[in-house]
């Protein structure tokens, strides 16, 4: 059975049993500051879980994307780890329990996919008497393979939320795949595959380690598609199924190996056809390379890639080749990756080159390392430096030690360990400021179940009457502020925007008779509308009466930047294609920035055309219009959606004519004459396969071309010009300047010949060779060459020696005539005794060299040399 067929008859199985089923959510996860990437198939569903946010129905299933990467470094040498897998899941919210989780993963198992009772053992939590009985009594499960097992086995936690007990389908491969005769359930060896887990999920761990009952029990499976397609195609291991071979192969044939041929080779092609699955979902999914966070994650997997096709002697960029065969496997499933095909390609392409570079540079200092130590006569390499490479070069540690070794010297593991611990400890500094995050979310969701939703009125106005809901001050609630305070204040109604979709928060003010807020930022925190505010006057209490206004000026400014990055995004598809997709967006008052999937730096002519679009759409005044509709319908409309955004089933969509229509929570101008003008001032590339716009419009737009006025008036000033003529005036200026650069030479040609007819005359004969030595003042090396050139041309044979003092320094330079280079005499080790006199140094050929000194005092001493060296040979 093909693995897309496993996929689709679990989804089709629990379809029929009255499940929804959904798509997989984006491997980057949603809202979730807990989670660097969604790791199991309950993990986009915590909420659901623990009652916070009402789930399309209560019982769902998927096939979900997950990457884990705690133990990457096992990838490639075990049958079944992998940093990207995915995990085919049942849940209920509150709907059913162990029952029919039980019944219907033994009738999928036994019913749809045809094994063997027989080979199933199963696993249960040490008391759970119920699922036992389930198990024995509904299922007729014998007793003898069922074992009781402890917390650390059967029971599912990752780190804190939704929990609980749990039973564990395995399957018995039989003694060839154990590890002695008699191995048991539990053992580590490939004998007994655990296939599913079914996760009784009734408790929700909070951070301070309690487990509190759930409002509602509830059911989380998962069952890792790649092993049971690897039994369901009796593969030793999980690379020997269609999921992997199609990659396998094609590495295996371009590194000129064949699978199963070693050891070495086979880790190298297992380690790169899991590695490339994880970089393109991760890809596809909006996580590009980097140094950061996630980004981290997939710049690390694509270099560990890197290093084992080199081990295959192949040559990079290479990686980006395998991405059309990971679509090929995949892309019926998941057609984000069929989409962003070409964009995944360029952007693993570019990421291999750039990793070549810094591999190279990794080289050359790890050189220098070495010939310092060799210096010391030390022998063993720094903690340290091993980890900087590891660290700012990408080089893996064991490659360090290769080659250090390949020369005879060690590395110090005990000090790279001692590296990557601080590094640990500033990383675990850095998920403190997260778990703050985490526990203000905490707070806020505790505050809106005990107070009820606040209310956004902000689309249609500006200013209401409303009433003090909440107040929070140093992460803790209050019951009163005052003056000189800094806190956050909720409102029973707002019309303060919060940050969000790219747009900054509102400002404005909160008052009433008693006392003055300014609101200087408006963030979202689950689901609620967080001012923050200084408090200017007076004191405030929960419940109080205010009147909120925001700063219409600043929103309308908002605005502006807002409705117009809507027309430049539809603009940029227009000019440059549909792959061009919105990367990242910020909008203020003062200006925008839009961040977008491209792969060149975009040309002048196209960058005008782009803008004055734009401003075509702008003079159109296009009425802007925003309306709630059904995602799908919305997506019929052609909306622009964000890749990896998660919406719900009702979504926001904003029109401008018929020009542009997104998926946008944002607040925008009525028409688009109000943006006024749009300029783009600069275009860039911040990383690899994405670029950047900054542009300003209304105010900021005028302000824009006023300075730029400004800026041109005075240079024509300075050109004692006017702004028309300037252009004119700087190419007269130009030729003007090439014209005394001809002339400025030919004098020097003139100079050169004249003074060398009178040196000529001075040529005095040392050992019986005429010899010319003499300084002059105020000539360039060129000019010093042009009369060198000449008087050898008048010389028939002889040496010169000319020197020219020149801004502080001496420049000298050395003609010898043919003849007498065949004597011997050699114009480069003349010249460089002569400027070592002068604190200079130099040399050049037999016939003519040239040197540089810095005393120009030492002139006549250089010269006296020259006499000295002629004499002496
Ligand atoms: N959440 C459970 C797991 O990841 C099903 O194993």
């Amino acid at each position: 059975m093909k693995s897309s067929e496993v996929r689709e008859k679990f989804l089709k199985f629990f379809e029929s049993k009255g499940h929804k089923l959904l798509p997989s959510a984006p491997l980057v996860p949603q809202d979730d500051p807990t989670l660097l990437w969604i790791n199991a198939g309950m993990a986009p569903f915590k909420d659901y879980f623990n009652g916070s946010a009402i789930p399309p129905k209560r019982r769902v299933s998927t096939s979900q994307k997950c990457i884990r990467t705690n133990d990457i470094e096992n990838v490639g040498k075990t049958a079944r780890h992998h940093t990207f897998f995915e995990m085919l899941g049942n849940f209920s919210f509150g709907d059913y329990f162990k029952e029919d989780a039980i019944n219907w993963a033994y009738e999928f198992l036994t019913e749809w996919m045809n094994f063997d009772p027989d080979k199933f053992w199963v696993s249960i939590y040490k008391d759970d008497d119920e699922a036992f009985e389930i198990w024995t009594k509904q299922v007729g499960f014998p007793k003898e393979r069922i074992v009781r097992m402890d917390k650390d086995e059967n029971f599912w936690e990752i780190g804190t939320g939704p929990c609980g007990p749990c039973s564990e389908i395995h399957y018995d491969r039989g003694v060839d795949y154990g590890c002695s005769d008699d191995c048991e359930l539990g053992c580590d060896c490939d004998r007994y595959l655990e296939i599913w887990n079914l996760v009784f999920t009734q408790y929700n761990k909070t951070e301070d380690g309690e487990y509190l009952e759930l409002p509602n029990k509830n059911i989380d499976t998962g069952m890792g598609l790649e092993r049971i397609v690897s039994l369901l195609q009796d593969a030793p291991t999980n690379f020997e199924t269609d999921l992997f071979m199609p990659m396998i192969n094609y590495i295996a044939d371009n590194a000129d190996v064949k699978y199963g041929d070693s050891k070495e080779t086979d880790m190298a092609l297992k380690v790169i056809a899991d590695h490339i699955r994880s970089i393109s979902f991760a890809i596809a999914d909006g996580a590009l390379p980097s140094n950061e966070g996630r980004g981290y994650v997939v710049r690390r997997i694509l270099r560990r890639a890197v290093r084992y096709a080199k081990v295959l002697g192949l040559e990079i960029p290479f990686l980006h080749t395998i991405v059309p065969i990971v679509v090929e496997v995949m892309g019926d499933h998941y057609s984000q990756l069929v989409d962003m095909e070409e964009q995944i390609k360029k952007i693993v392409k570019q990421e291999e080159i750039r990793f070549e570079e810094t591999l190279e540079q990794g080289m050359d200092i790890l050189e220098e390392v070495i010939a310092e130590l060799k210096k010391k006569d030390a022998k063993v390499i720094p903690g340290d430096k091993v980890f900087t490479l590891y660290d700012t070069y990408g080089f893996p540690k064991e490659l360090t030690e290769e080659i250090a070794g390949e020369q005879g010297y060690e590395i110090d593991h005990a000090g790279f360990e001692k590296s990557m611990e601080e590094q640990r400890n500033r990383a675990r500094a850095a998920r403190q400021d997260y778990d703050q995050g985490h526990s203000e979310l905490e707070l806020y969701k505790a505050i809106r179940e005990e107070l009820g939703q606040d209310d956004f009125v902000g689309y249609e106005e500006f200013e209401v009457e409303t009433e003090v809901l909440s107040l929070v001050k140093d992460q803790q609630k209050v019951e009163e502020v005052a003056v000189g305070d800094k806190a956050q204040v909720i409102l029973a109604k707002t019309p303060f925007y919060s940050e969000g979709g790219g747009q900054a928060g509102d400002q404005g003010i909160i008052i009433n008779t008693n006392a003055q807020l300014r609101v200087v930022d408006t963030r979202e925190i689950a689901e609620m509308t967080v001012h923050e505010v200084e408090i200017e006057e007076g004191e405030l209490k929960v419940n109080d009466q205010v009147q909120a206004i925001v700063s219409g000026e600043l929103r309308t400014a908002t605005a502006r930047h807002h409705t117009a990055t809507h027309l430049l995004h539809k603009a940029l598809k227009e000019f440059l294609g549909e792959h061009v997709n919105q990367a990242g967006s910020l909008v203020t008052p003062t200006r925008l920035r839009f961040d977008f999937s491209h792969f060149e730096a975009i040309k002048e002519e196209e960058l005008e055309k782009i803008e004055a679009r734009v401003n075509e759409q702008i003079l159109a005044n296009l009425v802007v219009d925003a309306r709630e509709m059904p995602i799908k319908e919305a997506k019929e409309l052609g909306a622009m959606a964000l890749f990896g955004e998660k919406y719900g089933e009702e979504v926001r969509v904003v029109t401008a004519g018929d020009y542009s229509i997104e998926l946008c929570g944002g607040t925008h101008v009525r028409a688009t004459g109000e943006i006024g003008l749009f300029k783009i001032l600069n275009e860039s590339g911040i990383a690899a396969g994405v670029r950047r716009i900054e542009a300003v419009t209304g105010h900021e737009a005028l302000d824009y071309v006023k300075k730029q006025e400004d800026t041109i008036r005075t240079i024509a000033d300075k050109l004692k010009s006017s702004p028309k003529e300037v252009v004119t005036k700087v190419d007269s200026l130009q030729s003007q300047i090439k014209e005394l650069e001809k002339e400025l030479t030919s004098l020097k040609d003139k100079l050169a010949s004249s003074q060398s007819g009178d040196l000529i005359s001075e040529a005095e004969e040392l050992n019986g060779i005429k010899t010319i030595l003499h300084s002059i003042d105020g000539i360039d090396a060129d000019g010093l060459r042009k009369m060198g050139d000449n008087l050898k041309d008048k010389l028939d044979s002889g040496i010169v020696v000319l020197a020219s003092k020149l801004d502080g320094k001496v420049i000298f330079i050395a003609i010898v005539t043919k003849d007498l280079v065949k004597a011997g005499y050699h114009a480069g080790n003349i010249i460089r005794e002569v400027a070592k006199v002068a604190g200079g140094g130099g040399g050049g050929r037999p016939d003519m060299a040239q040197a540089g000194g810095s005393k120009p005092d030492k002139i006549e001493e250089a010269l006296a040399k020259a006499k000295e060296l002629i004499l002496a040979e």
